[in-house]
C-alpha cells in the first residue's frame, strides 16, 4: 500500500522527493543537523542567510523563548560568502535534497554579488532572497515592505542567478501581502516563500528592560501558524492561482498535520524552522508521518492537496 503513495512535489520545475525543507537560519549550513537525522530524508535544504562579508550578528541575548514560540534577533550572523564557498558548499554538494542558498544584504549590489558568485555552482538548485529580516538596521525588511523595491531587487537578482530557481521570501509586516507578492512575480520570481517572522518584544519586569539586547526580535513557532496559514491562503487565492507561482509555506510547522494544513491553504512545499530547536531531527519524522497521513486519508498523490481547501459557496 505504502508503495502506491507519491509524496514528491514539483517545485518551480524541480522534482523534490517530498515537500519538506528546512527554514533558513534554523538549521545552519546542514552539517550541524547530520548527527540528528538523515539529511537525505528532506525534500530540500535552505541554508542560513549568506552575506558578502562575514557577520557576527547582534549582541546577546539574541533569542528568548515565548509561550508558543521564540523571539530571535540573531542579525544574520554568518561566515560570509568566501568561507561559505570554501567550507560549507562541499558538504552541501554531497546532499541528495535540493539545496537553496538564502541570500541577504544591505544593498541590491550585495544580493547580486552573492548570487552571481554562486550561480554556476552545481551543488545549488536555487536561491531564497531574504528581503524580510526584521533584525538588521540596513536592508532586511525595508526592501520587503515596498512593492517597488521588491520588484527591483527581484529583477536584479533574477538576472544574476542564471537558470537557478529564485524564491523570494516575503515579510508579513505589510498591510497587503498580495501587493508585495505580485511585485516579486513581476520582477521574475520563480517561487515565493512566506512568512518570515513577526516583530515582537519580551520585557523583563525586574530590570524593566527588553530581554533581547536588540530590544525587539522576530516571533516564530506555533504562535504564528494560523496567521501564516491565512497569509499563504490569501496569496494563493490572489496571486498564485492566477500566475501559477508555487508557494513555500512556513510558520510554526511541527508535524505532518501542519504540513497538510499549509498545503490545503495553497503551499506546494513547506519549511520547518523553530520546531528544530525542540527536536532537531523533526523534519525526517514529519516526512515519515506524511506518508502515514496519506495512507490513513487515502491520498495517493500528496501534491493533489495543494490549494484543495474547500471554497466558500458563492
Ligand atoms: C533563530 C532563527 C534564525 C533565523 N534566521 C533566518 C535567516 O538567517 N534568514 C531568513 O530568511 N530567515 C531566518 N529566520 C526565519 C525562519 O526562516 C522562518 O521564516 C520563521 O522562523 C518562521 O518559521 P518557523 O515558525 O517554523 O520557525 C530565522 C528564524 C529563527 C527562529
Amino acid at each position: 500500500m505504502t508503495d502506491n503513495i507519491d509524496i514528491s512535489v514539483d517545485f518551480a520545475g524541480l522534482k523534490l522527493a517530498n515537500p519538506v525543507m528546512t527554514a533558513s537560519g534554523t538549521c545552519g549550513y546542514a552539517d550541524e543537523l547530520a548527527d540528528f537525522m538523515d539529511l537525505d530524508a528532506l525534500g530540500g535544504f535552505i541554508t542560513k542567510s549568506i552575506t558578502v562579508k562575514p557577520r557576527k550578528g547582534n549582541p546577546t541575548p539574541r533569542i528568548v523563548e515565548t509561550d508558543a514560540g521564540m523571539l530571535n534577533a540573531i542579525g544574520l550572523a554568518n561566515v560570509g560568502l568566501e568561507r561559505f564557498v570554501a567550507e560549507k558548499l562541499p558538504v552541501l554538494a554531497r546532499m541528495k535534497p535540493a539545496v537553496f542558498v538564502n541570500v541577504a544584504g544591505t544593498t541590491i549590489d550585495d544580493y547580486v554579488a552573492v548570487t552571481q558568485r554562486l550561480a554556476s555552482e552545481q551543488a545549488i538548485a536555487g536561491f531564497e532572497l531574504n528581503i524580510s529580516c526584521p533584525n538588521v538596521k540596513k536592508g532586511g525588511i525595508s526592501f520587503g515592505t515596498d512593492p517597488v523595491q521588491v520588484e527591483e531587487i527581484t529583477r536584479a537578482v533574477k538576472n544574476a542567478c542564471g537558470r537557478k530557481v529564485l524564491i523570494v521570501k516575503l515579510t508579513p509586516a505589510v498591510t497587503d501581502i498580495s501587493a508585495t507578492a505580485h511585485a516579486a512575480v513581476k520582477g521574475g520570481a520563480d517561487a515565493l516563500s512566506l512568512v518570515n517572522t513577526f516583530t515582537a518584544m519580551v520585557i523583563d519586569i525586574e530590570t524593566r528592560r527588553p530581554v533581547l539586547a536588540n530590544r525587539t526580535g522576530g516571533l516564530s513557532g506555533p504562535a504564528i501558524k494560523p496567521i501564516a496559514i491565512y497569509l499563504v491562503n490569501k496569496v494563493y487565492n490572489e496571486v498564485a492561482r492566477e500566475t501559477g507561482i508555487p508557494l513555500l509555506g512556513l510558520g510554526g510547522i511541527r508535524n505532518a498535520a501542519d504540513v497538510v494544513e499549509f498545503m490545503l491553504a495553497g503551499a506546494t512545499a513547506v519549511s520547518v524552522g523553530t520546531a528544530s530547536f525542540v527536536e532537531p531531527g523533526c523534519t525526517a519524522r514529519i516526512v515519515a508521518d506524511l506518508r502515514d497521513y496519506c495512507q490513513r486519508a487515502k491520498v495517493t498523490k500528496l501534491s493533489d492537496l495543494t490549494g484543495a481547501l474547500e471554497r466558500p459557496a458563492s
